[in-house]
């Protein structure tokens, strides 16, 4: 747990969900990396309880919240599951990713012509993954949700606008691959996410998002394709059994 006397630099090389807290309380990363938490907070009249609070609440998330025995859980929980971590985590980091991408390509671009790609391509993922958190939203998992409650009490498959839920669900196996390869793409960009030597206490802030981003999505994209859609599938069958 983070606590007062560190230094902004040590509570972030610490744990990399603190950079967004601290800047949410608008504290420069940059500016103030070897100063102390308590005096940070002196100077910008911040509780720095609340604050210490909050690092806390960011680094137990960060750790895990509480997950589903996701292998034998009902679909709506693994759902629940799904929308409430992964699909927060992309919403919550991508934008702030791309903002800061593009703060560090204005500043280091001359120097690092591969933050402009790279801020480029966290944009393209972020408007491709939040086009596919909706349809996964509105469309696809609102279906499987019936699905399973059909199944429950024995009435027959619900209506859908597409004939079998093998169909949604390809197109959205073929998004996460795109996704995957756009991240591919960004570990390539970035060294392995290894910032410069030169980078500042908001650049190696930024890298370590980035890692954090790429393993959140690996779980996540497991989940969906591997768990949450093969069961899906094998649920659906057993109403054409019946018929
Ligand atoms: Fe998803
Ligand atoms: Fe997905």
């Amino acid at each position: 747990m983070p606590a007062a006397t560190q230094s902004i630099r040590e509570i972030v090389a610490a744990e990399p969900s603190a950079a967004a807290v601290l800047e949410r309380f608008e504290i420069d990363l940059c500016s103030q990396a070897d100063a102390g938490l308590e005096r940070v907070c002196a100077e910008l009249r911040l509780s720095v309880d609340q604050v210490l609070e909050k690092l806390a609440d960011a680094e137990s998330r960060a750790r895990g919240a509480i997950v589903p025995a996701v292998e034998t859980c009902s679909l709506t929980r693994l759902i629940q599951h799904i929308v409430r971590t992964h699909h927060q985590t992309v919403r919550q980091e991508l934008p702030r990713l791309a903002e800061l991408g593009q703060r560090i390509a204005a500043k280091h671009g001359l120097k690092a012509p591969q933050f402009k790609a790279m801020a480029q391509m966290i944009e393209l993922l972020r408007d491709e993954m939040f086009a596919h958190l909706e349809k996964e939203e509105q469309v696809l998992f609102p279906y499987i949700v019936r699905l399973e409650e059909a199944s429950e009490d024995g009435s027959a498959t619900p209506h859908a606008c597409f004939q079998s839920v093998a169909q949604p669900i390809s197109m959205m196996v073929r998004e996460h691959g795109s996704a995957e390869g756009m991240v591919a793409r960004l570990r390539e960009l970035t060294n392995g996410f290894e910032p410069p030597e030169w980078a500042c206490p908001r650049n190696a802030a930024f890298h370590a998002g980035l890692a954090a981003f790429e393993k959140d999505l690996r779980q996540h994209v497991h989940l969906e394709n591997d768990l949450l859609f093969s069961r899906a599938i094998a649920l659906e069958a057993e109403f054409t059994k019946r018929r």
